[in-house]
């Protein structure tokens, strides 16, 4: 498979959600990877925007998990947003609820968008799609799309 990459600036991200999402639909669970201020939870708010979430999307570092009511080619779904990056161990991860986030999304019954998941990689399935972002200027950045196929 060709690599999938995007280039955008703070300026024109709003019309990175479009196409990333014609990628990104068929899987439930979504990793994004980059490090700290690398702009994880600002794309997520904005492909948030883009799939009809109201409620405001922030970063979801003290709650672990926040769940958003999305539309989705007119149907309502469930999207979980987890920050693992506060966790300590898979255990925990587990007490906080996101071993059943997960089991949901295997199940096809609602999406998981995971930053930070190397917390917690045990509890991750294929296939998945793991999102790269990488800083390449003050407001540039680089996204990297791979599928994982098992
Ligand atoms: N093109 C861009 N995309 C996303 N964020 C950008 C961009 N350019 C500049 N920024 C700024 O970079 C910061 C990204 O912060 P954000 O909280 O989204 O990062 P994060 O990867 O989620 O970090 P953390 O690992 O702490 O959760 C914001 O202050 C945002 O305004
Ligand atoms: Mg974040």
């Amino acid at each position: 498979m060709a690599t999938i990459s995007f280039e955008y600036t703070l300026g024109n991200i709003d019309s990175i959600p479009a196409e990333f999402w014609q990628h990104a639909a068929p899987y439930r669970l979504i990793t994004f990877t980059g490090e700290m201020g690398a702009g994880k939870t600002t794309f997520i708010s904005h492909l948030c925007n883009y799939l009809q979430v109201e409620d405001a999307v922030s970063s979801p570092t003290f709650a672990l998990v926040n769940e958003y009511a999305a539309y989705i080619k007119g149907r309502e779904e469930v999207i979980y947003h987890i920050d693992l990056y506060r966790l300590c161990d898979a255990a925990e991860a587990v007490n906080a609820g996101m071993e059943d986030c997960i089991d949901q999304a295997k199940r096809g019954s609602a999406y998981c968008f995971v930053e930070w998941p190397g917390k917690a990689d045990a509890l991750l399935f294929a296939p998945r799609l793991d999102v790269t972002i990488e800083v390449t200027g003050e407001t540039e950045r680089r996204m990297t799309l791979h599928i994982v196929e098992r």
